[in-house]
């Protein structure tokens, strides 16, 4: 694996593979990898030529500076797992790197960034907006590949290129979850033993609510979820919204959409973490 620190030198490394007819695919990471990252590389190694992975904490994406200084920076770990699972281009900027000036670009995504992760923190998704449309134009990948626990931003990556007509498919892949059912996340090393088992709930409770639209309102499944979670010490509601998968609205009935999806934040003492199901 070549890694790369330079925009220059990753544009003429990827150069020559493109004139050569190779296939790009890349997926963006902030680090602290996982087997959650580890199934969106292996999947992109397995269908492109190339298989780039950028590793850079953007801070255009934190709203709260705490946060980003407490993210877990886990280099050499990272470095090795991406050698082993097959990443061929590893491109790691410094932050001079990619913002050498003030990125002020500002992206209007309508209503799909106002709700949920969008209400409670502003600025996030322009942030990651900024930071994914950055890479693609360095990269100009075929394939990028997102994680689908970070469900509303796919919906705002996929927008984005929509909007500024990018070439490139964005592929979404399914949550990996430990044993206990908690979803993959950087931010699960920051979990005490005792929070991480109380953490598990999440994922009960998401998936016994399941069983509740059969006989539930989308309001009341909405209630239910948040008692339950609330009925574990610990654990503190940020937001449940049962929502359109497209528009990311809240739905009224199971009826009014093709595709429903529960997305919930939850603290977890001060650990913030996110999760969803797909109830159609
Ligand atoms: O999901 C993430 O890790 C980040 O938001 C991303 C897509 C790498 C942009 O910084």
């Amino acid at each position: 694996m070549e890694i790369i620190y330079s925009i220059t030198r990753l544009k003429e490394s990827l150069q020559k593979q493109r004139v050569a007819g190779k296939t790009i695919g890349f997926v963006p990471t902030m680090g602290a990898l996982h087997a959650g990252h580890a199934a969106l590389v292996t999947l992109c190694a397995s269908e492109n030529d190339v298989c780039v992975v950028s590793l850079f904490v953007n801070p255009t994406q934190f709203n709260n500076k705490e946060d980003l200084r407490r993210y877990p920076r886990t280099w050499e770990k990272d470095c090795l797992l991406l050698e082993q699972i097959g990443a061929d281009v590893l491109f790691a900027p410094s932050v001079e790197e990619m913002y050498p000036e003030p990125d002020n670009r500002f992206f209007d995504f309508g209503l799909l960034d106002k709700v949920m992760e969008g209400r409670y923190r502003p600025g996030h998704f322009n942030g990651v907006a900024q930071i994914v449309s950055k890479l693609f134009a360095i990269i100009a990948p075929d394939k990028a590949y997102f994680g689908e626990k970070d469900f509303q931003q796919l919906a705002i990556v996929r927008a984005m290129v929509k909007q500024l007509k990018m070439p490139v498919q964005i592929v979404g892949v399914p949550i990996v979850r430990e044993n206990g059912g908690l979803a993959l996340s950087s931010r699960n090393t920051l979990l005490t033993e005792q929070e991480r088992g109380d953490a598990t709930n999440i994922y009960r409770v998401l998936r016994e609510s399941v069983e509740m639209m059969k006989i539930a309102t989308p309001d009341k499944v909405t209630d239910w979820v948040i008692d339950q979670i609330h009925a574990v010490p610990d654990l503190r509601v940020e937001y449940f919204e049962i929502v359109d998968g497209d528009s990311l609205q809240l739905v009224a009935s199971w009826d009014d959409s093709e595709s429903v999806v529960g997305c919930i934040t939850v603290f977890c003492g001060d650990v913030r973490l996110i999760d969803n199901i797909r109830y159609k």
